[in-house]
């Protein structure tokens, strides 16, 4: 099929990449020159694991293409993905200008009949804003569908590639055979393809996101509690996530969720609700709680000190959102970061994808050190706010020969306490007795 991705952000790449893997022909539209420029020349922009290998094979052999003509693009594709972003407006909710605005073109150009696929996280009624945009210049059939993606950063390319279901919001049969078609080899191992009206197609990607937001925030309170009672909510988590209805995953405390997608759409359903006077007080709380938590390790820190970190080393150990991504949006090691640097500590950080972004946000108010162990030198505290898997077994010998202090707050609850004991560190984490 002939493939259209309007926008090459990390949604319409892995998007494109995938389905040119299937043998489409697939062009990415993107007004950035540069940013095409390099993907002409087979540099993929963002770090995603396994996308490289995908996007090098399929440039080579002639199915996946750049440009930055969006004439050409609507020529193009019969399906025409809308990958664009949809930021968040100073009210909370989703900002559909770039959306709108690409549909107004589509409107002016196309010729012939094309299945608009909605992929962008957009609120509710989208897509019948998107087809009333087209259909008010139309000169050709056309149809628009809610597409909505569930790719997590760090897993993307395996989540398009085996995808625990396909959510497909369209009215119109013939768009929904032509989505089924272009997804058929994406389902072979029986995992459903759930064909749904568009309003909700768009409400299943904001619930579920709001869902896991709100399940991880219900941990972290829980956590919290544990912290207060002297319970211990690693094995709360065991007890109360064997239970098949709840589930083992996204029950994990920490230092709060980040990145692009969580607090974004937690925020603009709230506001969504908001505006036709339904309030979502479960999610009103979710926000604040998460607030609350990306900084809960702080007052551990200006305790063990006595109040006063002015000129105290802080080694700091990850700073991107989560692991497997350079995404730093929203990333709690960032709040720690401000927290931190208004207090006078100074800060030596270490992250094995994300220095590059977090350097470009604070410049040369902290030491970006070469690797884990350099970030420690003469440190009077480690904090640990990402759980890249190489934190999970420092060398604690090298550790206590570097630092100042052998003491670890750790957002991430890496490390068995017994085993820190034994190491002689004294040790601060979520929801855990020391
Ligand atoms: C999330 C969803 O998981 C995807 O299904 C969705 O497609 C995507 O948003 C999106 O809307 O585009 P992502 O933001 O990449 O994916 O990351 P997750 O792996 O879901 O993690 C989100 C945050 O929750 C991270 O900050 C992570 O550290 C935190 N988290 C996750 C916890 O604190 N505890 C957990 O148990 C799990």
């Amino acid at each position: 099929m002939k493939i259209t991705i309007i926008g090459t952000g990390y949604v319409g790449l892995v998007t494109g990449t995938c389905l040119a893997e299937t043998g489409n022909d697939v062009l990415c539209i993107d007004i950035d020159k540069d940013k095409v420029d390099k993907m002409q020349k087979g540099i993929v922009p963002i770090y995603e694991p396994h996308l490289d290998v995908l996007f090098e094979r399929n440039i080579e052999a002639g199915r996946l293409k750049f440009s930055t003509d969006l004439h050409q693009g609507l020529d193009h594709g019969d399906v025409i993905f809308l990958a664009l972003p949809t930021p968040e407006d100073e009210d909370g909710s989703a900002d559909l200008k770039y959306v709108l605005g690409v549909a107004k073109d589509i409107a002016e150009y196309i010729t012939t009949y094309k299945v608009i696929v909605d992929k962008s996280t957009v609120p509710v009624g989208t897509a019948e804003k998107v087809r009333a945009t087209i259909a008010k210049n139309a000169k050709t059939d056309f149809d628009v569908v809610s597409n909505p993606e569930f790719l997590r950063e760090g897993f993307a390319v395996d989540d398009f590639l085996k995808p625990e279901r396909i959510v497909i919001g369209s009215s119109s049969e013939r768009a929904r055979n032509i989505m089924q078609r272009l997804y058929n080899p994406f389902v072979r191992s029986g995992n459903p393809i759930l064909m749904m009206d568009e309003k909700s197609a768009e409400l299943t990607k904001y619930a579920a996101n709001s869902f896991l937001a709100t399940k991880i925030t219900f941990m972290n309170e829980i956590a919290n509690y544990c912290q207060k009672v002297g319970a211990d909510v690693d094995k709360v988590r065991l007890g109360m996530g064997t239970d098949t209805r709840i589930g083992k995953r996204f029950l994990f405390p920490g230092i709060g969720y980040g990145g692009s997608c969580f607090p974004k759409d937690v925020k603009a359903l709230h506001k969504s609700g908001n505006d036709i006077n339904h309030s979502f007080k479960i999610l009103e709380a979710v926000v604040d709680v998460n607030e609350h938590q990306k900084t809960i390790l702080f007052p551990e820190i200006l305790d063990y000190f006595d109040g006063d970190i002015k000129n105290k080393t802080i080694g700091i150990w990850g700073l991107a959102f989560k692991p497997e991504t350079d995404d730093i949006r929203e990333a709690p090691a960032l709040y720690m970061i401000d927290k931190l640097l208004k207090a006078g500590a100074k800060i030596k950080v270490f992250d094995p994808e994300a220095m590059e972004n977090v350097k470009s946000k604070y410049g040369d108010q902290l030491y970006y050190a070469s690797d884990m162990y350099d970030a420690l030198k003469d440190a009077d505290a480690l904090l640990i706010c990402t759980e890249w898997s190489i934190f999970r077994t420092p060398d604690f010998e090298k550790l206590r020969e570097l630092m100042n202090n052998r003491v670890i707050f750790d957002g991430r609850n890496l490390y068995d306490i017994e085993e820190i004991k034994n190491q002689k560190f004294t040790y601060r984490s979520v929801g855990r007795q020391f």
